[in-house]
C-alpha cells in the first residue's frame, strides 16, 4: 500500500492523543479596569435552569479593537452541578450558612444563583451593558443584588491602604486561581464575593500607626510590618498559612455609605473559607482587627466555568 494512504488514519487519531485544553474567562485577569458592576441573579423557576444557563451563556460582549467590556459569569456551585455535572469540581458549596465568629461578629450568607461581573474603562458602557444583561435575562431571572464600583487613589481601598500588594503576578495568578487541566471544571475558578461596609468615621479616628498595626502593613508604601500583631488583617489572612488567592477588590458606594467589594479567586475553596473563618476568630480564637471597622453585608460563592464549558450551553 502506498505510504500516503496511511495518513488519514494517522490524522484522525491526532485529536485523541492531544489533551483538550480549557481556557479561563478572560475577565478574571483583566486588570486596570476602572468601572465595575456586579449583578447577582435568582432564577424565577428552578425547573428552568437549562434555559437560564443557555440565556446567560449567550450574553455577548461588545468588542472593538480598542475597547469593550469584560465579563465574568459565575453560577451557584450547586446549580452548576445540575447544569454540567461532568464539569463541576467536587465538594464546592455555596455560601449557605452565616459565619458566627468571636464576640458576636457575623458574616451573612446571601447566596444567589448567578453572577455577571462586568468591568471596563468607563461607567457609561458598563451601565448600558448591565441594563442589556438584565433585560436579556428578564424572562428567566430577577436581579437580586447590584453594586457598582470605582477605583480610589489609583490602587487604594477606602481605608487608604494599598490593596493587592501580596497578589500573585499575572504569570502566577492562573495557577493560583484556576483548577488544573485534567480535573472536572478545569480552567474554572471559585469566586468569593462579599460587600464590606466601612465604618469610616471610626477608622479615621484611629491614629495612622495604629491603623498600620491593624492592617499589618505601612500605610504609605504597603511594607509588611516586621512584628505584625497576631490580630492584624495580613496575619489573619496569611497566604503562607492558608494558601494563595487572587484578589480583585474595589471600592463601592456613596460618600455617606461605602466600603469594599471583596472579589477573591481560588482554585481551592478551602483557602477562601479558612481565611474567612480566621478573620472571624474561628481558627485560633483571634479575630481580625479590621473586622472591628468593617462589616460584611453580603457573602456568596460562585463557580466561574471555563469558556469551553460555557460555550456548549448556548
Ligand atoms: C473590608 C474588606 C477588606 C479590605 C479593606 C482588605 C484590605 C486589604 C489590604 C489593604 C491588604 C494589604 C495589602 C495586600 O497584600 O493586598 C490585604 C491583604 C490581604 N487580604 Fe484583605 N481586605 C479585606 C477583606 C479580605 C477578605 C474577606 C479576605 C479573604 C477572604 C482577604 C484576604 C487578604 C489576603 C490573602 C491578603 C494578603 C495576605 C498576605 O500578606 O499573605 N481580605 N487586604
Amino acid at each position: 500500500m502506498p505510504r500516503w494512504l496511511k495518513l488519514p488514519r494517522l490524522c484522525t487519531s491526532v485529536p485523541d492523543i492531544i489533551p483538550r485544553m480549557y481556557t479561563p474567562q478572560a475577565g478574571i485577569f483583566a486588570l486596570g479596569t476602572s468601572s465595575h458592576a456586579y449583578l447577582e441573579f435568582d432564577i424565577l423557576d428552578a425547573k428552568n435552569f437549562k434555559e437560564f444557563a443557555s440565556a446567560i451563556s449567550a450574553i455577548r460582549e461588545p468588542r472593538t479593537t480598542t475597547g469593550g467590556v469584560n465579563f465574568v459569569i459565575g453560577f451557584r456551585p450547586e446549580l452548576w452541578r445540575e447544569i454540567a455535572p461532568d464539569e463541576a469540581p467536587a465538594g464546592v458549596e455555596g455560601f449557605n450558612k452565616e459565619i458566627q465568629g468571636a464576640d458576636g461578629f457575623t458574616m451573612p450568607a446571601t447566596q444567589h444563583d448567578a453572577l455577571v461581573w462586568l468591568s471596563g474603562s468607563a461607567y457609561d458602557v458598563i451601565f448600558d451593558m448591565a441594563r442589556s444583561v438584565i433585560h436579556d435575562l428578564a424572562g428567566q431571572a430577577t436581579l437580586a443584588e447590584e453594586t457598582s464600583s470605582w477605583p480610589y487613589r489609583h490602587d487604594r481601598d477606602l481605608t487608604g491602604f494599598i490593596d493587592g500588594s501580596e497578589n500573585p503576578t499575572l504569570l502566577d495568578a492562573p495557577t493560583v486561581a484556576l483548577l488544573p487541566e485534567g480535573v472536572p471544571g478545569a480552567a474554572g475558578s471559585i469566586l468569593l464575593l462579599q460587600k464590606w461596609k466601612h465604618k469610616t468615621a471610626e477608622w479615621e479616628a484611629v491614629p495612622i500607626d495604629q491603623q498600620e498595626r491593624i492592617m499589618g502593613r505601612s500605610k504609605r508604601d504597603s511594607i509588611e510590618l516586621e512584628n505584625k500583631p497576631a490580630d492584624s488583617h495580613v496575619a489573619r489572612t496569611d497566604q503562607d498559612e492558608f494558601g494563595n488567592i487572587f484578589r480583585r477588590n474595589m471600592p463601592y458606594g456613596s460618600v455617606g455609605d461605602h466600603g469594599t467589594v471583596f472579589v477573591g479567586f481560588s482554585a481551592d475553596q478551602k483557602r477562601l473559607s479558612r481565611m474567612l473563618d480566621s478573620m472571624a476568630g474561628l481558627v485560633n480564637g483571634t479575630r481580625d482587627a479590621l473586622t472591628r471597622f468593617t462589616q460584611p453585608l453580603t457573602g456568596s460563592y460562585y463557580f466561574v466555568p471555563s469558556v469551553e464549558s460555557l460555550r456548549v450551553l448556548r
